[in-house]
């Protein structure tokens, strides 16, 4: 049994095994500048686990039994810092221009679904801005072209016939919990202004609760980045400050994925410390008003 207080000393051997595990388990690459972040947590689980060298904890987390270790560890070096409307120059871009373009070209070609994916979504706040900036959109979208026929009562969020999906996906179970509670504190609404509060949230003793109407458009599940088996058929994704903790090959690779995850000229949105430069081709960079985004280039062989 490991001495409780006493810090086991970690090999440089043990801490090479250990990063390379990480990083192939998620694409979490942690260079000499976040070793002591990995080293800090890695302390904490061997403790945890009661074992005395990092050796037996590799051999845990390699083995069978070990998965569920595995998956602590992952979300115990998960950053999951987020917020409400996010980086609204982007947000604006999304709304105002690229949601206009993809309903008026779908409108035209008579397909009447909207598929968005919040892709490492923490704990909600990007796919409920989503919702809320698409629930917008298309109220005041039809407010210009109305309806050939009476808008059902009560009013739905989404006007018939349109049909929105938006996935929310994450690798750490613990933030999906909280993102499908929808549940935040006044700190966490502080980007949320008024007029979104009242239409989207109800006030309770805990916090605001995102009304169910705006959560039945919300699907979230577990997919980790790393794996090929990815959601498709998307029209946009949301990947926003998930890749600067990869390496550049992993960013690249993801890049690649995300380019056969979209529907043909399908967008893509990346975080603002983040851009494809240099490590993608296949996309079309659109900058407007501080607002950038990625649209999906057709490969022509
Ligand atoms: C800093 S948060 C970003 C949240 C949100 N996209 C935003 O910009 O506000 C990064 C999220 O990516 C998730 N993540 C990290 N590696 C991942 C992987 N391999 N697969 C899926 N999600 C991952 C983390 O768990 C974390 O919740």
């Amino acid at each position: 049994m490991a001495t409780p207080g006493i810090q086991v000393q970690i090999t440089e051997a043990e801490y090479k095994l250990l990063q390379t595990l990480v990083y192939q388990e998620c694409g979490m690459y942690f260079d000499e500048r976040r070793a002591h972040f990995l080293q800090d947590r890695l302390q904490r689980r061997l403790k945890i686990c009661g074992l005395e060298t990092f050796y037996s904890y590799y051999r845990l987390l390699t083995s069978y039994q070990g998965k569920q270790e595995l998956s602590a560890l992952v979300e115990n070096l998960t950053v999951n810092e987020t917020s409400f409307f996010r980086n609204k120059p982007q947000l604006d871009l999304f709304q105002k221009k690229i949601l206009e373009d993809l309903l008026r070209h779908k409108q035209e070609r008579r397909d009447w679904t909207l598929r968005l994916w919040s892709a490492g979504c923490s704990t909600g706040q990007e796919a409920y801005t989503i919702a809320m900036l698409v629930c917008d959109a298309l109220a005041y979208y039809y407010l210009r072209n109305p309806l050939p026929f009476d808008m059902p009562t009560p009013k739905p969020l989404i006007p018939p016939p349109w049909k929105v999906e938006i996935l929310a996906s994450d690798i750490n179970y613990s933030v999906l919990r909280a993102a499908q509670e929808g549940i935040y504190s006044e700190n966490q609404m502080e980007a949320v202004d008024y007029a979104y509060r009242l239409r989207y949230f109800d006030k309770n003793s805990v916090g605001y609760a995102v009304k169910s109407s705006l959560k039945e458009l919300v699907h979230f599940d577990f997919h980790n980045l790393k794996t090929e088996f990815l959601p498709q058929r998307n029209d946009v994704i949301f990947c926003r400050n998930v890749m600067i903790y990869f390496d550049e090959a992993e960013q690249k690779r993801l890049i690649e994925k995300f380019h056969r995850c979209l529907n043909p000229e399908g967008y893509l949105f990346i975080g603002h410390a983040e851009s494809l430069f240099g490590l993608s081709d296949q996309y079309r960079m659109i900058h407007e008003n501080n607002g950038t985004a990625y649209q999906r280039l057709e490969v022509t062989v």
